[in-house]
């Protein structure tokens, strides 16, 4: 039986690797997670005690890092502050948490010999033209826009260095934009849809022609099995599932799904440096590790994202008001 160790599982694409990874192994999980505002005890609740444990700690802590790291056969690492409107207003606990805590990981994993795996973005590539036929590979260069998208930049280069000079076990992921259940109601899909929920309108940043690549979260999760059980040791992939669209597009579906008119949206401020389009190129992950994603259509992908938050209303009403206050006071 194989030992993980899932730092940021309490979060959206954590808590659903989790219950990935129980569903398809016989693993046991440890999850190391601060439970920030985006963490949750209740995204694991429903997991079997036997199999899965819930750590509640920092990544930053060296010693206890050190600890559980050396207790387990790998590790893959969610675990950071994710959101750019924050990163934009509070840069600091993203330097702390993307690049400190990703040394701290690194050191451990170093000492212990211990296979890790680095969740990271496409974002670090910074944007493309909206007519730009290219697509992001794993050859593009690092260009990232945001004090987010720098950080996490940054914690690959830390693990591409640690790989080269010291040798460490270590795999890399850069993935688009994920959907799915779970998902804190800062981001752009849940904030919509509960938006609706409550018969308000949706909220679009600048003229709304920004594209985004989306992939179902159990997608972004079994490439990520894939790569832990098949990478080559120091390589770089890319995830994605060809699912380009405008944020306009996907305002729509989600208007057209409930009942309302597509342009029924109110255009608020523009985010600052705003990435004008993310799409990846994933075939080097498709050809040399056989992954493909199920998740083949979006309206499909939505309608059951939708029916979640609608059954699920005591996980994300919490955070709710909170959370339009903070963008009230952006303008958003
Ligand atoms: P999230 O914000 O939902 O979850 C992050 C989790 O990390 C939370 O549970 C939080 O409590 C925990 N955490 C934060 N700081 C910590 C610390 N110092 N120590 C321990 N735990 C800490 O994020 P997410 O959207 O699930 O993203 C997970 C990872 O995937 C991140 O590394 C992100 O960069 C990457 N990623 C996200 C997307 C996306 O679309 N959301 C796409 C590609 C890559
Ligand atoms: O590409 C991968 C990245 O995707 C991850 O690395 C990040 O962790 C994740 O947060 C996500 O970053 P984005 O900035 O693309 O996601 P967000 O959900 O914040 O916004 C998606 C798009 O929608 C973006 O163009 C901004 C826009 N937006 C966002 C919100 C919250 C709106 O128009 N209105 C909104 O209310």
């Amino acid at each position: 039986m194989r030992t993980v160790l899932v730092t940021g599982g309490a979060g959206f694409i954590g808590s659903n690797f989790v219950r990935h990874l129980l569903a398809h192994t016989d693993d046991h999980v440890t999850v190391l997670d601060k439970l920030t505002y985006a963490g949750s005890r209740q995204s694991l609740a429903d997991l079997p005690e036997t199999r899965f444990e819930l750590v509640v700690g920092d990544i930053v802590d060296a010693h206890l890092v050190d600890q559980l790291v050396g207790e387990h056969d790998a590790v893959v690492h969610f675990a950071a502050e994710s959101h750019n409107d924050n990163s934009l207003a509070s840069p600091r606990s993203f330097v702390d948490t993307n690049l400190v805590g990703t040394f701290t990981l690194l050191e451990a994993v170093r000492k212990h010999d211990v296979r890790f795996h680095h969740i990271s973005t496409d974002e670090v590539y910074g944007d493309l033209d909206l007519d730009d036929p290219a697509r992001f590979t794993e050859t593009t260069p690092y260009n990232p826009s945001s004090p987010y998208s720098a950080t996490k930049a940054g914690s690959d280069l830390l693990v591409a260095a640690w790989v080269r000079s010291f040798g460490v076990r270590a795999t890399i992921s850069n993935c688009s934009n994920n959907y799915g259940p779970f998902q804190h109601v800062e981001k752009f899909i849940p904030r919509q849809i509960t938006q609706l929920i409550d018969g308000l309108k949706p909220h679009v940043y600048g003229d709304g022609r920004n594209v985004r690549d989306w992939i179902h979260v159990d997608d972004h999760s079994g490439a990520v099995m894939t790569i832990l059980d098949k990478g080559v040791m120091g390589e770089t992939y890319l995830i994605g599932a060809d699912g380009e669209m405008s944020n306009r597009e996907v305002v729509a579906e989600l208007l057209t799904a409930f009942g309302r008119e597509p342009e029924d949206y109110e255009t608020v401020t523009d985010r600052a440096g705003h990435d004008l389009r993310y799409a990846i190129d994933s075939s080097k992950l498709r050809r040399e590790l056989g992954w493909a994603p199920k998740y083949a259509d979006f309206s499909a992908g939505i309608a059951s994202t939708i029916e979640w938050y609608r059954e699920n209303e005591s996980w994300w009403r919490p955070s709710k008001s909170a959370t339009e206050a903070m963008y009230g006071r952006q303008g958003k």
